[in-house]
Order: structure tokens, then sequence, then C-alpha cells
């Protein structure tokens, strides 16, 4: 074989950031996304007609094209047995069955593989009916946390103050049916006090390799305010949990969850991504997604030296033992998102974007999302998060200064940009 054919799935920025290292190193023959977006298109083969429910034209482009590794980017084909059907088909694939994907798709599953394997996370229990998740709420002390059991598109967590917040969104769950079958139950948490951080870990059944952490910004406002989004910035490295410590992270958190798993005759295999608060106490599961984070992979990829494919393969067949750790660059990145006017509820589609080549010339990457070609070939935006500008440097700040400098040069009528990515001194000072 010359060279790995890999097949991403998946349309946003984190599946753009994939691509293009992918598209760069030596192992890799040729790199194919679905359904991708137009701004991939210089380091991919984008099929715009295969989207990420569509598991025939998956396997379909598979067979055409002979793909030997497929990394799926979103969590919802995972949840609904993309892997599952891949294997079914022989073909590697970075990414865990639906079975191990229910750590992402069930919140009342995490905390029982949590607790069962020893895993540090908030006090907190499941619940179907809204009377004993009253009660629970009114024994545990304020402020708490109600989460939706399912996928809830990043709505489904309420931060309550009051008993009065908490009655109601747990009946707005569990009897209004706010957020669907992703709300027929809930868990009720304390709530736990520390700043968060995302470590994502290669892990392929039994292995875990830690990625570099990063720290995702969900407010749409400086200061952490306003409404939650899909994440308007990240950074790494963090200078409260030095990449150093996250062999502890391993130890404590994703090898007892990978041998849980793996004695339940559900392996997981792919991206495991562990939301951390890190409190007093020490780090705390907040929860598990099972892929890798979207805008944490935008900073978290340029700081490998070293090539993915091989990992991403390793962890797909079960063969990541005896890889050495994933290593990292002592460089540090911020990762901006560029958001449409009326992000988060009601983005604007069709604004022009200009300037992304003027950016890339201040030595920034950019990445697309919400992006798409008019009638007339002209790049518009086309969702709620249009594209992620990756600056680097020496330290935090330096990257920073790079990736505002950048995003400065991107126009498009009513952008918005979070202002405080990355400007770690002052975020850490509060
Ligand atoms: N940045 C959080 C996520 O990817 O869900």
């Amino acid at each position: 074989m010359s060279g790995l054919r890999v097949l991403v799935v998946g349309s946003g920025a984190r599946e753009h950031a994939l691509a293009w290292r992918l598209a760069t190193e030596d192992g890799v023959a040729r790199v194919l996304v679905a359904p991708g977006n137009p701004l991939m298109a210089p380091v991919a083969d984008v099929r715009p007609d295969v989207r990420t429910d569509d598991f025939d034209g998956i396997v379909a482009l598979h067979r055409a094209e002979r793909i030997d590794l497929v990394v799926v980017g979103p969590e919802a084909p995972l949840v609904a047995g993309l892997a599952d059907r891949l294997a079914s088909e022989g073909v590697a694939c970075f990414g865990p069955s639906a079975a191990a994907a229910q750590l992402e798709g069930s919140k009342a599953f995490a905390r029982e593989i949590c607790r069962a394997a020893v895993v540090p996370m908030a006090m907190g229990r499941a619940f179907a009916s809204a009377r004993g998740a009253i009660e629970y709420a009114a024994e545990i002390g304020l402020p708490l946390v109600v989460k939706a059991d399912g996928l809830a598109g990043g709505k489904g967590v309420t931060i309550c103050a009051t008993l009065g917040e908490a009655e109601r969104a747990i009946r707005e769950a569990l009897e209004d049916g706010r957020f669907g079958a992703a709300g027929a139950s809930v868990v009720v948490e304390r709530f736990l006090t520390g700043r968060e951080a995302s470590v994502i870990a290669i892990c392929d059944g039994t292995t875990a390799l830690a990625l570099p952490a990063a720290r995702d910004h969900k407010q749409l406002h400086e200061g952490d305010r306003g409404p939650n989004t899909g994440g308007m910035g990240a950074y790494s490295p963090l200078p409260d949990l030095a990449d150093t410590r996250l062999q502890e992270i391993v130890g404590q958190v994703f090898e007892p969850v990978l041998a849980h798993m793996a004695s339940r005759g559900t392996p997981f295999r792919g991206a495991l991504f562990a939301g951390l608060i890190l409190t007093a106490d020490g780090p705390r599961v907040l929860e598990f997604n099972v892929r890798l984070g979207d805008p944490e992979t935008q900073a978290i990829l340029p700081r490998l030296p070293g090539p993915l494919a091989p990992v991403l393969l390793a962890a797909a067949t079960g063969s990541l033992m005896g890889l050495p750790p994933i290593s990292t660059m002592a460089d540090s990145t911020v990762a901006l998102t560029l958001a449409a006017a009326g992000y988060p509820t009601a983005p604007r589609t069709g604004d022009e974007i200009r300037g992304i080549d003027d950016a890339r010339a201040a030595r920034a990457l950019v990445f697309g999302a919400g992006v798409a070609r008019d009638d007339q070939g002209v790049l518009v935006t086309a969702g709620g998060r249009v594209l992620t500008v990756v600056g680097r440097g020496s330290d935090l700040a330096e990257a920073a200064d790079a990736a505002y400098e950048a995003a400065a040069r991107i126009d498009f009528a009513g952008k918005i940009v979070r202002r405080d990515i990355g400007r770690v001194a002052a975020e850490l000072a509060a």
C-alpha cells in the first residue's frame, strides 16, 4: 500500500482541521471528506452529496474509493451506529460503536460507568420521574445542575440557583417534553466550582494516549456570560493543567473507564473527551463526549509534531499499545470562532465572506464550518459558527495576538468574535 486513503465524516471546522492535518502527512495518500464544505477543497476531495446520516452513501464511498480508514467527527452518526456498520463492512473506523457511544448519548449511562469504574465526578443521580428528581434536588443543596439525559444539541444543561428553577427545569424535561426523547430522564447533580478543562484521549479499547489539554469557552459573551453556544473559542496549553499532568488523568479517568467498558463487552475505540472541572479537591468528570472537541481540535492539532494518521489507525484497529505517548510542541495556540449575525438563536446566512487569504497571509490557520458558495460562486455564511481562526505563538499572549490580528482581516456582515479568548492572565485573575 503506497499510503492511506482516509475518509473524514463531517462538515465543520473540526473536520477541516483533521483533513488539513492528515493531508500534510507522508503516510496519507488521499483525504476525502463527506459532506465537507467548500473551504476544504484545497486539502481534500469534498463529497457534499454524502451526508453524515447517509450510511449507505458512506459505505458506497468506502467501496468506490478503497478507503482504509474512516474518521468520524460528530457524535450523532456514532450514536446511530455508523462505526458498527463500517465494522460489518470490514473498514477501520476511528470512532466508537453505538453501544460505547452511549457515554455521550446518555448522561445517566456515563454516571453509571464512572461509578462502577470509581472515576471522580459530581454527586448526583438519574431520574425518570419529576417527583423523585425534585425531592433529590432539595436534598443535595444549591446551586445544582439539571441535565437532560440524551443528546440535546448542547441545550440540555441548566444551572439552577434556586429550587424553583430546578423544579421548572425538571418538569420542562420530564413532563413538557422540551427535549423530546433526550429528556425522557434527567440527571440532577451538585454544581462544582472550578475552571473547566477538555482532556481528550485517543483510545483503542484498552490503551489511552492523551492529547494536549485545551479549554473551550461556550458562552457567547466575554467573561463567560450570555447564552451557551457550540463554542466561541479554545486555547492550548492550559496554565492550570500542564501537559505533564495528563498522565495522572489518564490513570484516574481514562484507564478505569476503558477497562470497565471492555469488561462489559463494549470496548471504546476512538476519541474519548472528558469535560473536567478542576476543583480544589482535584479534577472531576462533568461529561464525556465520544469524539474530538470542536473548537478544541482546531487548537490541539497544530500543537502535534508527529503524524496523526498512524495513531488514529492504531486506535481503530486496537493496536495503540507500544506506541509512544503523543508528543506536544511547546508552542501555544488560540482558536477563535467567527460566528454569524444572530448566533446562536437565529444565525443569518448568505453574507459574503472576504479576507480569508489575507488572514492566512498573517500566518494564521483558517478552518471553515458554516460556509457555502452561492450561485455565483461567492463564499457566504451558511451556519452559526462560520470559521475558526487559529493563531500560534511562543506563549498564549502571542498566539492570541496572532489570532485576533488574522480574525480582524476577515469580514462578513454581523461577524461575532469574543474578545477574550486566550487572554488567560485576565481570566485566571478573575
Ligand atoms: N467543545 C465542546 C464540544 O465539542 O462539545
